[in-house]
């Protein structure tokens, strides 16, 4: 490992404490001009590190610089994590991995996705560091798994990390958009991947992109009045580091026991169209009604106007 993740690593691992710069040099075997180096560079790699003559040197809580160490340093289970200033789509660079990586979870992050995919064929717009873009890759799927139902799980898994890190309430517009204050500020891709001999579901790639916060100035019109950040007009300060591991540790509590479906009572509660008017287009076909239920299947039960019953799996709904 570098001097500079060495240093990294001291710092994260009492983030708020200081240590003076002997203290680092000393437990690390290193002189003190490496240490002054080192911090140099974190520096002018984003990380706020604070000083003090009398102290030392001290990783502020608020450091949002992408980091698999910190991530790691919080999750519950172990898992490989790669990070990258840009890419096309953390999901599509995702499913290259999966040509390599043939056994195992892993988490792809980026800073910046150029062609950042969205459900329904659309495009997620991405741009540097004001978001978390990642996509979680789930290996070993045991057939029982209902594909839909892990999407449904990553709804409540985001809620439940934004609610534990900060005093927002988060909301869920079905299927499974994340809006807070009546702007959506998290969107999922689930993407299965099938086995040519089987197949059969072989791996999930869960695409979960958070607005953290926006640049106002670069929103495409269209979005303006959509989208929200999820620490815009907020106290807590949370980096990128926290969030994903907060999703991810929540995530594997629920698939571990996804197939209780204990997790749709939550989801339910937090699913703000039931008793809705409620639009949407399918085979073409405009219809309206009233959002019922969701059903254990993660399904969309909606009475229409015309008093039958239809139950939506997929799509997208206006209210
Ligand atoms: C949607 O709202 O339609 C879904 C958006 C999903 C965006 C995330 S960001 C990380 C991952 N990589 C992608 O290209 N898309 C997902």
């Amino acid at each position: 490992m570098s001097t500079k993740k060495q240093v990294l690593q001291m710092l994260e691992v009492n983030k708020n404490v200081p240590y003076s710069g002997q203290t680092i040099a000393d437990q690390l075997g290193i002189s003190r001009t490496s240490v002054w180096k080192a911090i140099r560079a974190l520096r002018e790699e984003g990380y706020q590190i604070e000083s003090s003559t009398n102290s030392g040197y001290r990783l502020s809580s608020f450091s949002d610089v992408l980091n698999s160490e910190s991530i790691s340093q919080d999750l519950e289970e172990p898992l490989s994590i790669m990070i990258y200033e840009q890419v096309d789509s953390t999901n599509a660079e995702a499913k290259r991995k999966l040509d390599e990586i043939k056994e195992g979870d892993f988490l792809i992050l980026a800073d910046e996705q150029t062609s950042g995919r969205g459900r329904l064929g659309r495009s997620f717009h991405s741009p540097t560091k004001t978001g978390l873009y990642m996509s979680l890759v789930l290996q070993e799927i045991p057939q029982s798994v209902d594909p839909t139902l892990v999407t449904t799980a990553a709804a409540v898994a985001v809620c439940q990390a934004i609610e534990e890190l900060t005093d927002v309430k988060p909301q869920i517009k079905w299927v499974n958009d994340i809006f807070v204050n009546g702007q959506k500020i998290c969107g999922i891709l689930t993407e299965g991947i099938l086995s040519l001999e089987t197949q059969t579901i072989q791996s999930i790639i869960l695409g979960i992109g958070v607005n953290m916060t926006l640049d106002k100035e670069n929103i495409p019109v269209e979005l303006i009045k959509k989208i929200g950040g999820l620490l815009e007009g907020q106290e807590a300060q949370v980096s990128r580091n926290q969030l994903a591991s907060a999703i991810i540790n929540r995530y594997y509590q629920i698939y571990e026991k996804i197939e209780t479906r204990e997790f749709l009572k939550e989801y339910r509660k937090r699913c703000f169209v039931l008793g809705k008017e409620i639009t949407f287009t399918k085979n073409k076909e405009k219809y309206s009604g009233i959002a019922k239920a969701v059903d254990d299947q993660g399904g969309l039960v909606v009475r229409l106007n015309s008093n039958q019953k239809m139950v939506l799996s997929y799509g997208e709904i206006s209210i």
